[in-house]
Parts: structure tokens; C-alpha cells; sequence
């Protein structure tokens, strides 16, 4: 039988008294999707963060196609053909696409960069991984799912044949998913090896041939993903049964007053960009409103709103009919209008 092209084998990493990731065994093939899924603080990024040399292990060892390697550094694993995309891309800003992906690699012509060839460069990278991006655009003025893009191909431009992605959906829309799902096929049918770190079960289900389940720093289980569902991948991450039956939801009956009420509310970010346009709503008295939407399209700045932290652009805020939106924050409070921050 072929190596495995990832083997980690008992991989230990504690602070302090927490073992982050304790005895892990992982085998990922080549040419095979990998997912790995645990809940918030199982030890995913830990482990990953460990294969691409950014922390170094208490114990453990790490074949790379069969050959043990010592990964001291993300230099050392780009050179071992590892890559890796970050939930918080590393893109620079400021610079183009085609700089942000030749960086540290650029065509010279005698001391200076050749910008005509660089161009052509990234051109030709983006045509051949068929990954579309306009290499003479600025980081700054492009979508997420652009940047995932431009990222993604970065780590395959330094040779990347074994691609780590943490959390690669947690920022995109569903159309932005299923484009990149369609990228990771590709990928995989070239023969790379894709692990994806995950907690979303339905994505598991759909992309992954195998799938390595963490809890609290330990593995719970390695299963073949066509052998497998939600229930059990879910009961194997919280390590009990889990119930997928919905609650049931009632319509609140008696006292029906609204007590809060946003009036075309708009808000700035704190980099003056208007994040929440002419927002309206009413919360009654014993309701849950949800508030859905992918990261970063202003869910953060109306919660910021309406506990007084953020910059009320236009609009107004009423609780129980008073009119709330200048106070300040501590004065909210003694409205009963409370904020528990989630970090
Ligand atoms: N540098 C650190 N110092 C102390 N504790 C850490 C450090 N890094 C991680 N931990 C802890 O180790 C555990 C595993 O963290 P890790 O980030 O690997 O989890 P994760 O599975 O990636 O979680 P998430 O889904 O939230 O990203 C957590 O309890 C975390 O708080
Ligand atoms: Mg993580």
C-alpha cells in the first residue's frame, strides 16, 4: 500500500493544564478530501497549525508521504509541498493580486521586479488551476470569496500539493460555498490532497471522502463519509446522542407588546464604511429574533447600535415607545436593554 501523504501520529500539545490536542492519530491519503470536524476548541486549528509548522508539538511525529519531518516552520512545510489557508486570510491589503500571490517570489528583471511578467505570471497560475481573479486588482476592493481565491492560489503557486483549509466557508455565502466546493473537486482530481477543517456537518457530508472527528483535544472517531450521517458525526463531536428534532416553535400568546423598535436604522463600521442601511424592525414582548446573515454584513454593527457602542448613521431606536438613540450604553442598561458580548 501506498504512503499515506499526511500521517501524524500521536501528537500531543498542551498550555498549561489543557491538552490542546493529546495523542493524535491522523491519516489523510493522497488525492482525498479530508474533513476535519470537533466543536469550537476540540483542537482543529491546533493540529493544523502543528502540520504547517506554526506551533511545535510536546510530542508526536509527522510523516510526509512516508518520511518523517521535523516541520519547524511554515518555510520548512511550503518546501514539503504544505499549504495553508487561514479563517483570517494574510493578504496585503494595499497590494495587487498578482503581488500578494508572487511575494517573496517575484520575477526580477537585474534588482528590480518585472511587473509585466509578474502579471503574467499569476494570469497563467489562475488559468491553470482554473481559479478566475483579475490579477492587476487591489486586495482591498475584493469580495471574500475572491481573497479565499487569491489565497488559495498563493499556497498552490509555492507548490502546494497538500492544501489546509481552516474553516473555508465560515466567511462566504452559499453561492461563494458552492463555487469553492466546485474549486476542491478540481483540486482533488489533480491528485492534491485537500484537508478542510470544519464544524459544519452538511459540508462533511458533501465533500469529504473520509472524515477525523475531534473532541476536547482527542480523536473521536475516523470514519469513511459515505458510511456515515449527521446524527452519528454530530453525537461523536458533543460525545452524546444529539437530537435534530426542531423545537417547537409557538407563536407568543398574551401580552404582545413591542417593546423594541428599530426605525430605518443605518451604521457606520469603525472605518466609516455604512454597514447597516435603513434597518426596520419591532421585537415583541417574549419573542427570539433571529438576526441571520453571513459574517461581515453588518449583524455586529446593528447589535453595536442598538447597545449604544456603535455610530448611529440615521434612524431611531425605541424601547418600550422611548426614544433610546442617543443615550449612551450604561444608560441602555437601565433600560433592560442588555448586550453580553460574545468576543
Ligand atoms: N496559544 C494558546 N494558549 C492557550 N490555550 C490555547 C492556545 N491555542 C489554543 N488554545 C486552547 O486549546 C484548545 C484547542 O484550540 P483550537 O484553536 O485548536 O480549537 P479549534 O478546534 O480550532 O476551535 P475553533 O472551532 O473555535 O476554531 C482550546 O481550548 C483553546 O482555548
Ligand atoms: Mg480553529
Amino acid at each position: 500500500m501506498d504512503a499515506y501523504a499526511v500521517e501524524m501520529r500521536n501528537i500531543s500539545k498542551h498550555y498549561g493544564g489543557l491538552w490542546a490536542n493529546r495523542n493524535i492519530n491522523l491519516q489523510v491519503k493522497q488525492g482525498e478530501v479530508h474533513a476535519i470536524v470537533g466543536e469550537n476548541g476540540a483542537g482543529k486549528s491546533t493540529l493544523m497549525n502543528i502540520l504547517y509548522g506554526l506551533i511545535t508539538p510536546d510530542s508526536g511525529a509527522i510523516l510526509i508521504n512516508g518520511q518523517e519531518v521535523k516541520i519547524a516552520s511554515p518555510r520548512v512545510a511550503i518546501d514539503l509541498g504544505i499549504g495553508m489557508v487561514h479563517q483570517h486570510f494574510k493578504l496585503v491589503p494595499g497590494f495587487t493580486v498578482a503581488e500578494n500571490i508572487c511575494l517573496g517570489m517575484e520575477p526580477r528583471q537585474g534588482l528590480l521586479v518585472d511587473r509585466e511578467k509578474m502579471l503574467a505570471m499569476t494570469l497563467k497560475m489562475s488559468r491553470e488551476f482554473g481559479l478566475t481573479i483579475d490579477p492587476a486588482a487591489r486586495i482591498k476592493d475584493l469580495p471574500v470569496g475572491i481573497l479565499q481565491r487569491v489565497e488559495i492560489l498563493k499556497a498552490l503557486g509555492r507548490g502546494a500539493r497538500i492544501l489546509i483549509l481552516d474553516e473555508p466557508t465560515a466567511v462566504l455565502t452559499p453561492g461563494e460555498t458552492r463555487e469553492l466546493f466546485n474549486t476542491i473537486r478540481k483540486m482533488a482530481a489533480q491528485g492534491k490532497t485537500i484537508i478542510l477543517i470544519t464544524h459544519k456537518l452538511k459540508e462533511v457530508l458533501a465533500i469529504s471522502q473520509r472524515v477525523t472527528i475531534l473532541r476536547q483535544g482527542c480523536v473521536a472517531g475516523n470514519l469513511v463519509t459515505r458510511e456515515t450521517n449527521e446524527r452519528e458525526l454530530a453525537s461523536l463531536m458533543v460525545g452524546k446522542e444529539v437530537s435534530f428534532q426542531a423545537f417547537p416553535r409557538e407563536e407568543v400568546k398574551g401580552a404582545t407588546r413591542e417593546v423594541l423598535r428599530v426605525d430605518r436604522l443605518s451604521v457606520y463600521d469603525s472605518f466609516g464604511v455604512k454597514k447597516v442601511k435603513e434597518v426596520s424592525f419591532g421585537v415583541k414582548s417574549g419573542e427570539i429574533v433571529t438576526i441571520a446573515g453571513v459574517e461581515g454584513n453588518g449583524q455586529t454593527e446593528l447589535a453595536e447600535a442598538l447597545a449604544g457602542l456603535g455610530e448611529v448613521a440615521g434612524g431611531r431606536i425605541f424601547v418600550n415607545d422611548e426614544e433610546i438613540t442617543s443615550l449612551q450604553a450604561v444608560k441602555r442598561r437601565e433600560r433592560s436593554l442588555i448586550f453580553p458580548r460574545t468576543g
